[in-house]
């Protein structure tokens, strides 16, 4: 229960169903999550429309949607403004802003106007210690099942790492498609963790395989999964 307005909000976990929720926003209708069955998707939050570091952010989201879509995932925008507020910023942005090398920025993903709060409180995206009239920055890697892999909040005042985010569902699907966890800091082309932690089956598998493994501790094997092999599971035909 939100504790200033007596309204239920819930924090999805990871492992969940995502929500579901239908909403308008600059794109149309849509039906979240089901609509993305069989894509990844990401649900961000921004704090409010024609604000500094949310234009940063939206400009590099954009940018760097050509990059999703290699890995199959889609990208849903939503902040408490109405929709002709985010029409206007979207023009605006698109029209008027010059930043870090990046112009005439078109955002032709879907930014949901959530003028109730209810997808926010959904989403657990109202933190009302840190603003009760605001969506914290939240981040939702959502999978093709509608399973939400990653949970992500920034404060206000922080703007987000796109690469670090762009990362996360690189690794989950290397992950799922090799069965392996992934180190820190692990890029494609890095060593990867064998076998996924906990899971004894795999570990026997993984022992009895030709797979050159290079062990630091009996708990901690990695071995070597090389870009070209990540990228041509995971990047889409
Ligand atoms: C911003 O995006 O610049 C911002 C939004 C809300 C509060 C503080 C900063």
């Amino acid at each position: 229960m939100d504790t200033e307005t007596n309204l239920p909000t819930t924090l999805p976990r990871i492992g969940d169903k995502a929500p579901s929720f239908k909403a308008v926003t600059t794109q149309g209708e849509i039906q979240f999550p089901e609509q993305y069955a069989g894509s990844w998707v990401i649900l961000f939050s921004h704090p409010a429309d024609f604000t500094p570091v949310c234009t940063s952010e939206f400009m590099t989201f954009a940018t760097l949607m050509p990059e999703f879509d290699k890995y199959n995932c889609k990208l849903v925008g939503l902040s408490v403004d109405g929709l002709y507020s985010h029409i206007a910023w979207l023009r605006t942005i698109k029209e008027k802003i010059e930043y870090k090398g990046m112009k005439d920025v078109e955002v032709t993903f879907p930014l949901i106007e959530d003028i109730t709060m209810e997808v926010a409180r959904k989403y657990g995206m109202m933190q009302p210690g840190e603003s009760s009239t605001k969506a914290v920055r939240a981040v939702f890697v959502v999978d093709p099942k509608g399973i939400v892999r990653t949970v992500l909040y920034y404060p206000l005042s922080l703007g987000r790492n796109f690469d670090e985010i762009l990362r996360i569902v690189i690794g989950l699907q290397t992950a799922d498609a090799f069965s392996v966890a992934t180190p820190a800091d692990w890029r494609p082309g890095d060593d990867v963790i064998v076998p996924t932690a906990g899971s004894c089956g795999v570990a026997k598998e993984r022992m009895d395989s030709k797979d050159e493994m290079t062990c630091h501790d009996w708990f901690f094997c990695t071995k070597k999964l090389d870009k070209d092999t990540v990228l041509k599971a995971i990047v889409k035909k």
